[in-house]
């Protein structure tokens, strides 16, 4: 009988909010802002309404849906667009100070520069923005979330083309002066170190080029194009930090920065060469895109690595870069790995972590580098948390950070009640806040934390088979349901236990 107590008391324990347990917002500075994030593509649907262009993504989807796992596409999605209303109530009952979502390039401005700007595209940010500030939600908005309108992506060949970068520039100026005086967190590219490796390295996002030593792609394309993209979406992101610097900052009063997808890499052995191996990943996935933007040139070890596959800035590129540092840094951090070194010993190409020449492990002696998520190759590995935001920190002179997304995902195909009880993610996001709640009490410099996301919605070439919302979708009937976790989180934002 004793026993039977003993495992009730043991499963209500399980059953609480971990808030009960511990950690709750008073663990964080006052005026740390906590949010949800979400972006176009993946919530909106709505693809061809009001004017909207078709986007790079609305014609990869359709033209080429065996590369989506379960075919399907984003033409309805979360249909957001008709149900920001619900999405806006939504958020203030969680108690968020903040949301992040990302605008709709091709809603915005159709066929690009020359088509000119689609004023219902506008209108719809504006309701947006109008109904998160009525709660007291601050818009925090991403530029470029992946996605591009189709006929830039084919004059241009996405952002392979140096005529991409005017294009950016006057969109992001179209957004500055439209939504400016009422957003006061731009990012103007979100992940770009990731997108050009999915987009023009592994094939998995348009246009869907590789590059060796991937294979089975559309076209033999060459080693240098992800760097090339990247190139452009660096000088894209110095030209419109520039433009709002010089032309929205003093009368807006906003800030800009930019957000990198970052894994902490832990060498898999303390061998010299796994060490250096962890270095070269972070470089290679990290430094890519932030020293060009406070230092003005790409890290040592990519020069060295990639040689003439390296583009070069000119002086005035490197002034222009370096003068326009970001006011913040968006962290994206979801796992860790571990890093073995390619160069004095075989690697696996599966798990190749490119021209770092580093494979990406998620064990070591069989054991998981932390308990495994629906999302191949993402572990929870909370202290990973902690060890990123100093790293930036500390290489990039102590500018604010906010970790822009960290998240955890289920299979969808997983029972209702599996899916709504998911103690996994409240556990999850416990134990990455408590990381972050720990590196601000040892001093390192993060300004705020939105946990990827609201709700679940389209997860690129996943499509609908992984949920990391802390709303479930029924995406049937589009219907919101919270979740274990969206109770966690609000009980977590709103239950802060006095200051003593
Ligand atoms: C990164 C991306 O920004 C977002 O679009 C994606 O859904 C999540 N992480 C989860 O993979």
């Amino acid at each position: 009988e004793e026993m039977a107590a003993a495992t009730v008391m043991i499963l209500l324990a399980a059953l609480l909010p971990p808030s009960a347990r511990g950690l709750d917002r008073a663990d964080f500075p006052p005026g740390f802002l906590f949010g949800v994030a979400t972006s176009a593509y993946q919530i909106e649907g709505a693809y061809l309404e009001d004017g909207k262009g078709l986007s790079n993504w609305d014609v990869f989807t359709h033209t080429q849906s065996r590369k989506i796992k379960d075919g399907r596409n984003g033409d309805i999605a979360d249909d957001h667009y008709h149900r920001y209303m619900e999405d806006v109530e939504i958020m203030h009952n969680l108690g968020v100070d903040s949301y992040r979502f990302s605008i709709s390039w091709s809603r915005i401005l159709p066929r690009g520069r020359l088509g000119g700007v689609n004023s219902a595209g506008i209108a719809f940010y504006d309701r947006l923005i109008a109904e998160l500030l009525q709660k007291g939600i601050e818009p925090f908005v991403t530029l470029h979330h992946f996605e591009m309108p189709q006929e830039l992506e084919t004059r241009y060949g996405g952002w392979l083309g140096v005529g991409i970068r005017e294009e950016f520039g006057y969109y992001a100026d179209v957004c500055f002066k439209a939504f400016g005086n009422r957003v006061k967190f731009w990012t103007t590219f979100n992940e770009p170190n990731l997108f050009a490796k999915l987009a023009y390295m592994l094939g998995n996002y348009p246009p869907a080029h590789c590059s060796p030593p991937f294979g089975n792609c559309n076209s033999g394309d060459s080693h240098r194009e992800p760097y090339v993209a990247a190139h452009n979406m660096l000088l894209s992101h110095a030209a419109a930090v520039d433009n709002y610097k010089r032309n929205y900052q003093a009368t807006q009063g906003g800030s800009i920065g930019i957000v990198i997808a970052m894994k902490w890499y832990e060498p898999l052995t303390n061998s010299t060469a796994d060490i250096l191996a962890a270095r070269r990943a972070l470089s290679f996935e990290v430094d890519w895109f932030l020293e060009p933007i406070f230092f003005g040139d790409y890290p040592r070890e990519m020069h060295e690595m990639l040689s003439s596959n390296l583009l070069k800035f000119t002086s005035e590129e490197k002034r222009l870069l370096q003068k326009n540092k970001a006011d913040f840094i968006g962290i994206n951090h979801y796992t860790a790995i571990y890093a073995k070194d390619c160069i004095s010993s075989p690697c696996n190409v599966e798990n190749y972590e490119g021209n770092a020449l580093v494979q990406a492990l998620g064990e070591r002696d069989g054991v998981a580098i932390g308990r495994p998520t629906a999302l191949h190759g993402y572990y929870d590995v909370p202290e990973g948390m902690e060890l990123i935001v100093k790293y930036v920190n500390q290489r990039y002179k102590n500018t604010p950070v906010y970790v822009t997304e960290n998240g955890y995902s289920q299979f969808s195909n997983n029972s209702m009640e599996d899916l709504i009880n998911d103690v996994g993610r409240v556990n999850y996001l416990q134990g990455y806040l408590t990381s972050i709640s720990s590196a601000v009490r040892r001093g390192a410099n993060v300004s705020g934390y939105f946990v990827w996301s609201l709700m679940d919605n389209f997860e690129w070439f996943f499509g609908f088979t992984v949920r990391f919302g802390l709303y479930h979708v029924d995406f049937e009937t589009c219907e919101r349901t919270p979740k274990m976790s969206g109770k966690w989180y609000r009980d977590f934002l709103t239950c802060s236990r006095p200051v003593d």
